[in-house]
């Protein structure tokens, strides 16, 4: 197995009333090629630092962020630039994340602009190809995000995510955001396009369910640190730290199937 992202011993902490503040409390993880590792924890556990860190979107307080083999604190930002366009990130709130004065098609375009030397008619044409791998169409490029539903919004943020061919997705809260039919919808786009192109997933959520549903490896983080990570079902089946009981325990759905065989979600509606 190859990794492809690993984290050593990351700490990051924040000035904080003349004192300081460890949001992420020394962590270490490792993400192997092709796989999905969930990270669960509460509120202001320190997940999206801890992605932030990942990659280099701040820097780490101390440990080291290796991605394909390389030490991202050592890189110069040009050579950082072209390293993250093989990282892509998901954020929570789909809508907030798109500029709302430009189409979608410009939106998706971005990325391309700054990574690749696409223009014109093939410019044109890997962004339909975008659209198309979303569940959109060609028809969504003119529009504005406005137009757009929430669902339809994330799945542009996950086409520009996708624009660099990254190896690597950051999922931070990808469907948190979105009322519960829209979810099961996203997770489903999300797990076929991890399927097909083999790609590897940083799953961040607060909701079980979620990561239940998509993760290979587990890990939960509490107050900066990670306090149990595993397999999956190792993890939901025998929870060894008493945290995690409390979270399975509060999960809404606690002791029923996760979303992938439960019918609280329904997967024909429409986003
Ligand atoms: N730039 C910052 N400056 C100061 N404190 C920060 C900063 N960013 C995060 N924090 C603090 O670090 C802690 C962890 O925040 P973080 O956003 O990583 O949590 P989270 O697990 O992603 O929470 P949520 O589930 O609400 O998204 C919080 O207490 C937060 O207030
Ligand atoms: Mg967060």
């Amino acid at each position: 197995m190859t990794s492809v992202l690993t984290l050593e011993n990351i700490v990051k902490t924040f000035p904080h009333h003349r004192r300081v503040f460890t949001a992420v409390d020394d962590v270490s993880l490792n993400i192997q090629e092709g796989t999905v590792y969930g990270l669960v924890g509460e509120s202001g556990s320190g997940k999206s630092t801890l992605a932030r860190c990942a990659m280099q979107l701040m820097r780490t307080t101390s440990g080291r962020a290796i991605f394909e083999g390389q030490d991202l604190g050592m890189l110069a930002p040009k050579a950082l630039r072209t390293v993250r366009s093989r990282m892509g990130i998901v954020l929570q709130n789909p809508v907030a994340a798109l500029n709302p004065r430009m189409t979608i098609g410009a939106s998706v375009a971005e990325p391309l602009r700054t990574h690749t030397s696409l223009k014109g008619q093939p410019l044109q044409a890997r962004i339909n190809t975008l659209l198309d791998e979303v569940g959109l169409g060609a028809e969504h490029a003119h529009r504005l995000p406005h137009q757009l539903s929430g669902g339809q919004c994330q799945r542009v943020g996950i086409a520009r995510a996708l624009a660099t061919s990254p190896r690597l997705l950051i999922l931070d809260e990808p469907t948190s955001a979105l009322d519960v039919s829209v979810q099961a919808q996203i997770l489903n786009l999300l797990q076929d396009l991890q399927q097909q192109k083999g790609l590897t997933y940083l799953l961040i959520s607060h909701d079980l369910d979620v990561v239940r549903y998509l993760s290979d490896e587990v890990a939960v983080m509490r107050a900066g640190k990670i306090v149990e990570s595993g397999p999956a079902e190792q993890i939901f089946a025998n929870p060894s730290h008493d945290y995690t009981r409390k979270l399975l325990e509060a999960a809404p759905g606690h002791g029923q199937p996760g979303i992938a065989d439960s019918h609280t979600f329904n997967t024909q509606g429409s986003d």
